[in-house]
């Protein structure tokens, strides 16, 4: 089950944290990958190593995912190397911190650029590469995507652009059954990456987030990983439309 052999995968942000987790659970599971980074070159050299060793295809592309142009040009060079895309993860995001009263423009235009139209633009793309033979598009969200009864101080932007990740996934899914696109969000709990470092270092902070999580613990980019290479297989080609909550049992608790 769950076999994903001569599957082509682009996961976008993959240098590191959850990207970087989620590229190497689809290259366990038999994927080729496209690990796309902004500006982490090294990083992202070190994740095509390590499934260059599990015998996969791997390879590097430097494309600010909130670039139109860049954009097409990643797409460009998928198209001319592997002439398909069977998997997609909009995973690339960030996160600034800012009161609301504070929040600049500029904060607000970066968060929504990178998070949501980021998704928008690339998923345009992978449709073009997916519609004769179908395909899987997972958008990562959050637990903070409205909705779910999670606020959250100083992140309005970030919550604003998660929240239009699950409004877009359901609307993309409608619209792209009919090729055989299945598309899915998923929903992360707090998982532990350089995103999440600063609060998770704070020994009050760290206590007091612990003490919300029913599993007791933070999670890793490798749980991710393992709910998208499910979301990719063959096995989940009746769910689309879905946003799965990866969170260590934080909404049920
Ligand atoms: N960590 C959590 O607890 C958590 C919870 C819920 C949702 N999420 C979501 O999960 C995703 C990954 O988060 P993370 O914690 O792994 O973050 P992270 O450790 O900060 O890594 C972010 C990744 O995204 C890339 N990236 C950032 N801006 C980009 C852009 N404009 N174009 C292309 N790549 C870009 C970075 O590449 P460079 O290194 O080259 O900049 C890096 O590979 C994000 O969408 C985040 O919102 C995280």
């Amino acid at each position: 089950m769950f076999d994903l052999k001569g599957k082509k995968a682009l996961v976008t942000g993959s240098s590191r944290g959850i990207g970087r987790g989620i590229a190497l659970a689809l290259a366990k599971q038999g994927a080729d990958v496209a690990i796309n980074y902004r500006s982490e070159k090294e990083e992202a050299e070190k994740v095509v190593s390590e499934i260059k060793k599990m015998k996969r295809e791997a390879f590097a592309v430097q494309t600010d995912v909130s670039s139109v142009d860049e954009v097409m040009r990643m797409f460009g060079e998928l198209k001319k190397k592997w002439g398909k895309l069977d998997i997609l993860v909009n995973n690339a995001g960030v996160a600034y911190y800012s009161t609301f009263e504070a929040m600049t423009e500029e904060e607000w235009d970066k968060t929504l650029d990178v998070n949501l139209k980021g998704q928008f633009l690339c998923a345009r793309e992978a449709v073009k590469l997916m519609k004769e033979k179908g395909g899987k598009i997972i958008n990562i969200s959050s637990i903070a995507s409205g909705g779910a009864g999670i606020g959250g101080t100083r992140i309005a932007h970030y919550i604003a652009s998660k929240g239009g990740v699950a409004a877009l996934t359901e609307a993309l899914a409608v619209e792209l059954a009919p090729y055989k696109i299945n598309v899915n969000a998923i929903g992360p709990g707090f998982i532990d990456t350089d995103m999440t470092k600063d609060l998770i270092s704070d020994p009050k902070a760290r206590q007091g987030l612990l003490a919300r999580i029913p599993k007791g613990r933070f999670g890793k980019p490798t749980d991710i990983g393992a709910a998208v290479a499910f979301l990719a297989s063959d096995e989940a080609d009746y769910i689309t439309g879905a946003l799965l909550y990866v969170d260590g049992g934080w909404l049920a608790g």
